[in-house]
């Protein structure tokens, strides 16, 4: 047993190695544009040194990172001293710490009535613009919060930031005025720029943050000019003259007021209970947004009880910021390995040291395909960044260079199928995949069962990637295979099931009814699941429609599918040629054989009047559950989003709404529907009258 009274030695030991790491982080993120771990992977070890350094408040030294603000300064630039020193920010990574900061002010403002302010957190870099009697003089950036960088040239080709002060208004110029605030690069321009690198063979940029951070750092400002680059500002700096100001509101009316891009999104809110709201608002919909936000920042408004409130060593106790949880970390590229389709595509991916990101653990992600892999230059070894953003599918973005083992050797794509038969794989000339061509390839095989059961196609529970794995490996005493086409699953009884590991009677007979049951589904199902290549849903639905029975779509002419509606001349091309191999022919014949019907239309589809618009549902509506109401929508041909934006075509309200999807809608003027409302669109398609 470890009778060690208290573990110290082993504390001071990791502050000393906590403290080293977090400086050259600091080094490689401030100085060099070039960081080694997410701002995530960041903000952990920051946590654990703080988290240290309470515990052990003798341990604690004045030139800890954890008291520090970013980095050095390089010796591109010329250095600037910041009379107003730039802090950072505390941060609050959920709700209850948020709570806790808001308990802690309201005990330091010893029961004054308080407002606040609620801003995005940009995600770009900090820069000081500093005007002289009306003029850009100098734009530094924050660098290690007391010296930062002279970036005046590079920042003076961003377009909306004023090069000179008009006095309008009656507002006056103030002799000397500092402006504070983030240049970042709108997503647009960033995705724009990493289309064009990736045309041109060239490395990808990571994110928009360190896109912007690399295009300030251009020596040559003509560079800079290029990168699109905006700003928003939020903050003052010196000032000297000018207006007295009472609140922060009132800063930044009068930035506003200047010719200062000032964020519109920006709030006053008097509790933090509306805070938290506006907080966890901004986290659903941080993706609405034409720009990279990774938190919001909460101001006191009044700058009376900032003063009184005042700063800890590295922070303002006025202002907080709140993170949102992170979308980007770094993990180790275990392996890339490499995976065959239903049509013999085969795709490498990504086996992942397992890391929590954007909300899910990562574990495994698409490189998609061999140049995709050669343009990242991603090798099992590295450390990769991975990012999850959203809803989108995890992404590895790219290696992370200066933690590259040595000797590591760039991944070479395998010449044969991983199956057992190890065929050849070819890239045909002109074409971005690598295709297994072997017509018997067994995991060709279990795609295409898998891809027969999935939720899209004939939907049968329990049937998924393990079971059919299992199936296609089992042989019955005959030594034959329990399944070699999708079709044979119709035959597969209890006691064959019962052969398999992790079925017991209950579970066979449940499987068994699941695929017997799925005989019955309709026809746009049972075409999709044939997995001809291009017949999606949309071109089953109008084929159903159209021929209504499975043998008229495969005895019709190529010219008459063509003229079906939502097809061309390609799926029908496609079509005939899937219905000519003699192979297919034979499945089809097995499905009817085991009795799937090959006539299933569904004749009370509804009139797609709400097609092309997206009509969002919150709050509970009388007679729908949430999933029924928004399945109303989309058999009309509509759109049901999670979230209200500006292609909204209307919000439905019902009881107990989401009230960032009200205050949304209202903002922008959505249409908003009651139950009749919703009933009248679903009939029309159209907008009450009012
Ligand atoms: S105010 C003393 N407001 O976040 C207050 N900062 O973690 C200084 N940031 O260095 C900052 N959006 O680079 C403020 N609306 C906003 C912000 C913001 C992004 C950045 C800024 C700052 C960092 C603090």
């Amino acid at each position: 047993m470890d009778d060690t009274p208290d573990a110290l030695p082993d504390d001071e030991a990791r502050l000393v190695e906590l403290r080293a790491l977090i400086a050259h982080h600091n080094h490689r993120y401030n100085d060099l544009d070039d960081p080694e771990i997410s701002d995530a992977d960041y903000d952990i070890l920051m946590r654990e040194l703080r988290g240290l350094e309470e515990l052990h408040p003798e341990l604690q030294t004045p030139d800890s990172p954890a008291e520090k603000v970013g980095g050095g300064v390089s010796a591109t630039f010329a250095p600037v001293i910041h009379r107003v020193p730039m802090t950072s920010l505390d941060n609050a990574m959920d709700g209850g710490e948020l709570d806790a900061w808001g308990e802690r002010l309201l005990r330091g403002l010893a029961g004054q009535p308080t407002s606040f302010v609620c801003e995005l957190k940009i995600d770009g870099l900090a820069m000081s613009l500093r005007y002289e009697h009306g003029v850009l003089v100098q734009a530094a950036t924050r660098g290690d919060g007391r010296v930062g960088e002279d970036v005046t040239a590079n920042i003076k080709t961003i377009g909306v930031i004023p090069h000179t002060l008009q006095a309008v208004g009656g507002v006056t110029v103030p002799e000397v005025l500092e402006v504070r605030g983030e240049v970042y690069m709108p997503l647009a321009s960033f995705n724009a720029l990493n289309a064009a690198a990736m045309e041109a063979g060239e490395k990808l940029l990571v994110n928009p943050r360190n896109a912007a951070a690399g295009s300030l750092r251009q020596k040559d400002s003509r560079i800079t000019a290029k990168r699109s680059l905006s700003f928003w500002s939020y903050q003052l700096g010196e000032v000297v003259g000018g207006p007295e100001f009472t609140s922060h509101h009132e800063t930044l009316e009068f930035l506003r007021a200047l010719g200062f891009p000032v964020n519109p999104e920006v709030r006053q809110l008097s509790t933090v209970a509306e805070v938290a709201e506006f907080c966890a608002g901004w986290q659903e919909h941080r993706h609405d947004l034409d720009y990279d936000i990774d938190g919001c920042v909460v101001k006191v408004d009044d700058l009376a009880q900032r003063e009184q409130l005042g700063f800890t060593s590295r922070a303002p106790r006025w202002a907080i910021a709140f993170k949102f949880p992170p979308e980007e970390r770094t993990t180790l590229l275990r392996d890339i390995m490499i995976s065959v389709g239903r049509t013999g595509r085969v795709t490498p991916f990504a086996v992942l040291e397992p890391v929590f990101v954007g909300g899910s653990t990562v574990g495994m992600s698409t490189l998609h395909n061999q140049d995709q892999v050669a343009l990242k230059d991603v090798r099992p070894g590295d450390t990769v960044i991975v990012r999850k953003a959203g809803d989108v599918i995890p992404e590895v973005v790219g290696p992370v260079l200066s933690l590259r083992p040595e000797g590591s050797e760039p991944w070479v794509f395998p010449t044969t199928c991983p199956c057992p038969l190890q065929s050849e794989l070819v890239r045909p000339e002109g074409e971005a995949n690598i295709t297994c061509i072997e017509v018997g390839c067994p995991f060709q095989r279990d795609q295409r069962i898998i891809y027969f059961a999935s939720r899209g196609a004939m939907d049968i529970e329990g049937l998924g990637e393990r079971t059919v794995m299992q199936l296609s490996q089992a042989t019955r005493a005959d030594g034959t295979s329990l399944v070699t086409t999708p079709a044979d699953i119709y035959f597969l009884t209890v006691e064959d099931l019962l052969q398999l590991e992790g079925f017991a009677t209950v579970s066979a007979e449940r499987l068994v009814a699941a695929i017997q049951g799925s005989k019955a589904r309709p026809l746009p199902r049972l075409l999709t699941a044939l997995g001809i290549k291009h017949l999606g849903p949309s071109a089953a639905e109008g084929l159903s429609r159209a021929f209504g029975k499975l043998d008229a779509i495969m005895d019709a002419k190529e010219a008459d599918l063509a003229m079906t509606e939502g097809l061309g001349g390609i799926i029908a091309a496609s079509i005939t040629r899937w219905f000519a191999v003699a192979d297919n022919r034979a499945f089809i014949e097995r499905l009817r054989e085991a009795g799937v019907d090959f006539g299933n239309v569904v004749i009370s589809r509804q009139p797609q009047v709400l097609a092309g618009k997206a009509v969002v549902v919150t709050g509970s509506v009388e007679g729908y559950t949430r999933e029924e109401a928004e399945a109303a929508i989309k058999d009309r041909g509509g759109k049901s989003p999670g979230s209200v934006s500006k292609k909204t075509f209307a919000v439905v309200v019902g009881a107990e709404p989401g009230a960032s999807k009200v205050t949304k809608a209202t903002e922008l003027a959505i249409p908003m529907l009651d139950e009749a409302g919703f009933a009248h669109l679903l009939d029309t398609g159209e907008l009450p009258s009012t």
